[in-house]
């Protein structure tokens, strides 16, 4: 009897590369922004100086229309992508780490929140990069395995995701996770 292995509509490909998530042509790079959208350090200042003012000018319109309060942590919302390869930046606010309360249901759902917006604009190759494990202080290998299993675990018609880490324990820990 013939099999079909029946597409759950979850990712089909985890890649894992080191590198600068502002040089990857995938159709969305992930943003690990925070509230204000108006930019920062780390990766969202990368993506901002690499792509120009035209990501900043339409994190400014959001603010002033649909995100008057800023973006809640956990939510997560698409812009263009200026002068990068990719199409669309896809903005997640991550979670702050503190060790006086569980935040993992938070950092879990700014990859849904990533996933589900990737859907919306048609985006099938989504790169991400560690999210909250920088300034946000959250352990790597903790994030890792909450992004790994976040992403195996969410229905999309994502088909392929990357894990772009700047560094080789990031890379590890990924590797670990997976
Ligand atoms: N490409 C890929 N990964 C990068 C890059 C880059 N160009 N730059 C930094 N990283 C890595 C960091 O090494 C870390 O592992 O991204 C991960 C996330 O670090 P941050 O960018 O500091 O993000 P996060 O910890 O989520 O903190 C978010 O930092 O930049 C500010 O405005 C941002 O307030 C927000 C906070």
């Amino acid at each position: 009897m013939m099999t079909r292995r029946a597409r759950i509509g979850g990712v089909t490909r985890i890649e894992l590369e080191l590198g600068d998530i502002t040089t990857v042509s995938a159709d969305a790079i992930v943003n690990a922004a925070n509230s204000s959208l108006l930019g920062g350090g780390g990766v969202d200042g990368a993506i901002h100086r690499r792509g120009g003012p035209e990501i900043l000018a339409a994190c400014k319109a959001l603010r002033a229309n649909d995100f008057r309060d800023g973006l809640p942590t956990g939510q997560a919302v698409a812009t263009t992508a200026g002068r990068l390869a990719a199409h669309w930046v896809i903005h997640a606010v991550g979670p702050v780490f503190t060790t006086t309360q569980d935040r993992s249901e938070l950092l879990a759902t700014c990859h849904r929140e990533a996933l589900r917006v990737a859907d919306e604009v048609g985006a099938t190759t989504v790169a991400f990069p560690a999210i909250s494990t920088g300034i946000f202080g959250w352990p790597v290998a903790d994030a890792a395995r909450i992004a790994v299993a976040t992403v195996r675990a969410t229905p999309t018609a994502v088909t392929e995701v990357r894990f772009v880490l700047f560094d080789a324990p990031a890379l590890a820990a990924f590797e670990s996770a997976l």
